[in-house]
Order: structure tokens, then sequence, then C-alpha cells
């Protein structure tokens, strides 16, 4: 039985069908609104209450602090999955048997050289240039090298792009962080694992062997599992947007890269390092940031606190937050930041005007410690968070293809000037 909301205005009633979700969430449905009240729609900054699609990939809970790819719990994913599994869970929609995996695994491989013209474009880039505009420009120069656009009703040609895209998207990552540390570039061994290869494409010296080390490799698969998807995040919605004009996958995902390095986004695990070691530089005065961040005159805001959906604790800064520990437990490292930021978390967790606006660690709170611990550099946290949330980026590019949504086109209410007549530059 479908649910109804009923409307008035101006004394006239409509009534709008209610979707109901598989885990009971309600959206009232207006795509008829307009037609049907003569004109009215509705406004929403920041899409605050308003669902931009049907979506199968990811649930969130933001109240209890729920999230699940695929119906998959992220605990269960962190501890028993590894990465490559969960992008094929992600992308496809089932977690991959034996074969599937291996085939999953070897066409990724066959996908992981970059044309050397590419290094042309890099080479243009100065060393001080953020590795974010590097790999978005560099992922966007991929079309001129993989011109076919993809055909999405040919489910081959569709998964050609996708094993293509996660082929080279690492490679430009790790090229972005040699280009800045003045290192050659590195072209990976098709003998190591998918995390295992990113790593040696960092951090192989040119004159040394490179040697995994299974704790930061298992640190990094899971960390590139917690940011695998996220439902309509601003650059899923960005990727999604994007495609909806049925501009290309790789036009599409250079777009989300964009969105996501934002300080207010993705960019937030580079400013909340940025804000430990502040903090720690002015002797770990913590309740001077404090002040700071509640102080409405100040634009500072403490990073890596608060999120748009959850009202209770991330459940990625959750597992991060013990996964910091262990990692820099077991790789023997005392990183003082880690302390101040347990006293901020514990801090703001006791701040009424925190626990009022229900403001908690999010996932970038407790990401960047981990990073620093397995030797990635701060400016290089917000390309990693790209490199996990990349085969969410492909699956909801794909369910938007695939469910033939049209172009993203939003409504505005227009508040400017009425009509005036043209004036003369001598008469103005
Ligand atoms: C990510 O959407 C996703 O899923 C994103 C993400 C993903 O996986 O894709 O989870 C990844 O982007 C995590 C968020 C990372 N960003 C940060 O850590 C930056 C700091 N956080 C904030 O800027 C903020 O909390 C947002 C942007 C995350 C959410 O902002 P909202 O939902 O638009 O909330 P708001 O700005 O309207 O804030 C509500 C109130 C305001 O105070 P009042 O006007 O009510 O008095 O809370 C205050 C804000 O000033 N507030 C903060 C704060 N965050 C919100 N005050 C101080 N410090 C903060 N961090």
């Amino acid at each position: 039985m479908t649910k109804i909301a009923s409307l008035e205005i101006d004394g006239k009633k409509y009534e709008l069908p209610i979707v109901e979700g598989t885990e009971g969430e309600l959206a009232i449905d207006i795509k008829s609104l307009r037609a049907t009240t003569g004109g009215v729609t509705t406004i929403d900054p920041g899409y605050k209450n308003t669902g931009s699609c049907l979506s199968a990939i990811t649930f969130l809970d933001g109240e209890k602090g729920i999230l699940r790819y695929r119906g998959y719990s992220i605990e269960e994913l962190a501890q028993k999955a590894d990465f490559l599994e969960v992008a094929y869970l992600l992308i496809f929609g089932e977690l991959p048997d034996n074969t599937q995996m291996a085939k999953f695994h070897d066409d990724i491989k066959a996908q992981s050289h970059v044309d050397e013209d590419i290094k042309k474009i890099l080479d243009g880039f100065p060393k001080s240039a953020h590795p974010m505009g590097v790999l978005s420009s560099l992922t966007n120069a991929l079309i001129a090298f993989n011109p076919s656009s993809v055909n999405v009703d040919s489910e081959e040609e569709m998964y050609q792009a996708i094993v293509r895209i996660l082929g080279k998207f690492p490679v430009l990552t790790a090229w972005a962080y040699r280009k800045r540390s003045g290192l050659a570039l590195d072209y990976g061994d098709d003998n190591l694992g998918y995390v295992d290869n990113f790593l040696k494409m960092m951090f192989k010296k040119p004159s040394g062997e490179y040697v995994s080390n299974p704790i930061i490799v298992d640190a990094l698969d899971k960390l590139l599992i917690l940011h695998g998807d996220h439902e309509q995040n601003c650059s899923t919605s960005t990727v999604r947007i994007v495609g909806s004009s049925h501009a290309g996958l790789f036009a599409s995902v250079s777009a989300g890269i964009n969105a996501l390095w934002g300080p207010l986004h993705g960019g937030a695990n580079q400013a909340v390092i940025e804000m430990l070691e502040a903090i720690k530089e002015d002797g770990g005065d913590t309740k001077k940031y404090m002040a700071k961040a509640k102080d409405k005159n100040d634009p500072f805001r403490l990073m890596g606190f608060g999120h748009r959906v959850y009202k209770n604790f991330d459940p990625r800064a959750k597992i991060i937050k013990v996964a910091a520990n262990e990692v820099l437990n077991e790789l023997g490292i005392d990183d003082p930041i880690l302390e101040i930021a347990r006293d901020l978390e514990k801090e703001a967790l006791e701040d009424p005007y925190f626990v009022d606006r229900k403001l908690y660690p999010n996932v970038d709170f407790y990401s960047g410690i981990i990073y620093r611990a397995l030797g990635i550099p701060t400016e290089m946290f917000t390309a990693m968070f790209a490199l996990g949330r990349l085969p969410g980026w492909i699956a909801q590019w794909k369910e938007m293809r695939l469910r033939k949504e049209p172009i993203g086109r939003p409504r505005q209410i227009y508040i400017g000037e009425n009509y005036r007549d043209f004036k003369e530059i001598n008469d103005r």
C-alpha cells in the first residue's frame, strides 16, 4: 500500500506518493510536484533534506552510525575482505568467488600501463603542484589516450572501462607523489597485489629493492576499504551529475577528484594533521583551538569533526582510531599528535557546543595519523582518499547510467531584479 503525503497551497490540496526504501527510509516523490501545482518547486540548499536518486550500493544510518556496502557491514568488510574484493562488491553488487577475483585482478594488471606521453603532461607541472590537481588533470588526460567513450549498454565495454581506470589510477596517484618528491617514476610489479604494488610505485627507491611490509599493506588496504563509498556525498554527487550529461567515466571521476579536494570534504584529512601540528607547535594548547572552533567570528572549524549525515560516531572513525593505535605500536612509532588527537576528541565529546550539535570525529580525524605512520606525506592524504573512493565513484556512475537517469538540472528560486529597461551609459 503506497503511503501518501498531503500538501496544501493557497487552500488547494495535493497528494504526493511516498517512496519507501528497503531499510524503511521514506521520501516524498516530488517528480510531479511542479506540473500538478502549476509551478511550485522545492528549495533545499546543500540538499540536506533532498534525495537525488534511488541507489542499491551503500546504506548508512547517520543516527545509529551504521555503514554497509551492498548489505555487508563496514566492520566485517574491513576485518575480512581486501580492497579489490570490496571494489568488486561495490561495482558489481556481489562478493567475487576465487575465479572472478583472479580474473578481476589480472584484467586490472593488464591495464596498469600508462601511455608514456602522459609523462610529458606530468613534466609540465611544477614540483609544488598539489597532488589532487595533478591527479584530476592526469585522469582527464587519460581520455585523450583512451578516446572510446563507454557504450554503457555493452557489458564488456563497461567492464573494460572499469578495469582500465582501476589499473591506471594507482599509477597516476603514485606518479603525482614521485613528481613532487623529485623521484624517477616507477612502473610497479605485476607479481604484487593491488595495494602492495601501489606502495611499491610510491616508495621504491630508484637504487634500492622494494620490500613489502605486511603491516603497512594491511593498514592501507583497510583504510582504502573504509573510504570505498559513502552514498551521495559531495564528490560522488559530482561524479553522478557530470556523468548524467553522458560525459565519460574518466571525465566524471576527474570532476569528483576536484570536489573531494575541498577542505570541508576529503581535504579535511590533510587539514586535520595541519591543525594537530599547529596545536603541537602551540604547546599542545587544545583549549585555544576548541575556543576558536566555537567562536562564530572565527572561520576556524575543528577539522575532522562533524558530518552532514552522521549525528553519532562515524563508524569508520571508530575502526580507524583502533587501527591507528595498532599500526603505530606495530611500527614502533610514538607520534605525539596521536596524543593531541585523543585529548581534542575527549574535550570535544564533553563540550556542550559539540554535544548539542552532535559533532563527532569523522573518517578524516584519525586517518591522517595512519597515513603519516605509513610514510605518506600530508599533501598526499586526499589523493589516498580518492584512491579509496574510486570504486564507489565507478559503482555510482555505472548505476546512474544503467538506470538511464535524466541529466541533472536543479531548479532555483530567482531573487534578483524584476524587469527594467536598458539604460544608456551616459544616463547611468
Ligand atoms: C567527509 O558527506 C560525506 O559522506 C562526506 C564523507 C565521505 O565519506 O564522502 O564522509 C567525507 O567529507 C567527512 C567530513 C570532513 N570535513 C571536515 O571534517 C570539516 C569539518 N567539518 C565541517 O565543516 C562540517 O561538520 C561538515 C562540512 C562536515 C558538515 O557540515 P554541515 O552538515 O553543513 O553542518 P553545518 O555546517 O550546517 O554545521 C552545523 C553547526 C554549525 O553551527 P551553528 O550555525 O548551528 O551554530 O555545527 C557547526 C556549524 O558552525 N559545526 C562546526 C563543525 N562542523 C559543524 N563547528 C566547529 N567545528 C566543526 N568541525
